[in-house]
């Protein structure tokens, strides 16, 4: 079995998750070819081949990414490392990274109805949203298989970090898809 995990992250904890639910899939299938690729990185080379296609990123403004919403995020980080570091242009410059809406465009449909599930990272408060639904619905529109409900994992603050078990519940849901 190959399961591919792609995931956009501005704070890393995306990222954090998408690397648990990866060792989940490996605990769960020890033969199984596991690759956890950020966005940019996910070519469609490397999705054609899965048979698993499990794909994450951050809730902003209650569902997926956007553009405006990339460049908030990363507004806010590149003042607090402009901050840290007493230099004003230190973390400036272009952030060339896409984002899974971007990334869904260039994705081919799956002729053979692959098996995919969709997560996100969001705050714990009401109408808090989620991109695992958008992404859920994207990977049914290019025919995937949507095998479980979306999942949300939770941040404590806009950039981290996870709450407290939130990494072991990421294993257990992606050892769970197998
Ligand atoms: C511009 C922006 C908008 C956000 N909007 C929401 C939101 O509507 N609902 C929510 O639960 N979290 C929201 N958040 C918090 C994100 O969910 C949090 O930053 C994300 O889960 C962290 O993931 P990352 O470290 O992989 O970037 C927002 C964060 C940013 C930067």
């Amino acid at each position: 079995m190959q399961a591919v995990i792609v995931y956009e992250s501005v704070y890393d904890n995306t990222r954090r998750i998408a690397e648990a639910i990866a060792a989940g899939i490996h605990e769960a299938s020890p033969d199984a070819q596991v690759s956890c690729l950020p966005v940019a990185e996910a070519t469609s080379d490397a999705t054609r081949s899965a048979d698993l296609l499990v794909v994450g990123g951050p809730t902003h403004m209650h569902g997926m990414s956007s553009g405006l919403s990339r460049r908030l995020a990363h507004g806010t980080q590149e003042r607090r490392t402009a901050r840290k570091t007493e230099d004003p242009a230190a973390g400036a410059g272009p952030d060339g990274s896409p984002g899974l809406r971007a990334w869904f465009h260039g994705l081919p449909d799956t002729a053979s109805g692959t098996h995919a599930a969709a997560f996100d990272t969001r705050a714990d408060f009401r109408m808090s949203g989620g991109a695992a639904y958008g992404i859920a619905r994207r990977l049914a529109r290019h025919h995937y298989d949507v095998l479980a409900e979306p999942e949300g994992f939770i941040v404590e603050e806009a950039e981290g970090p996870l709450r407290a078990g939130e990494l072991d519940r990421a294993r257990t849901w992606g050892a769970a898809l197998v």
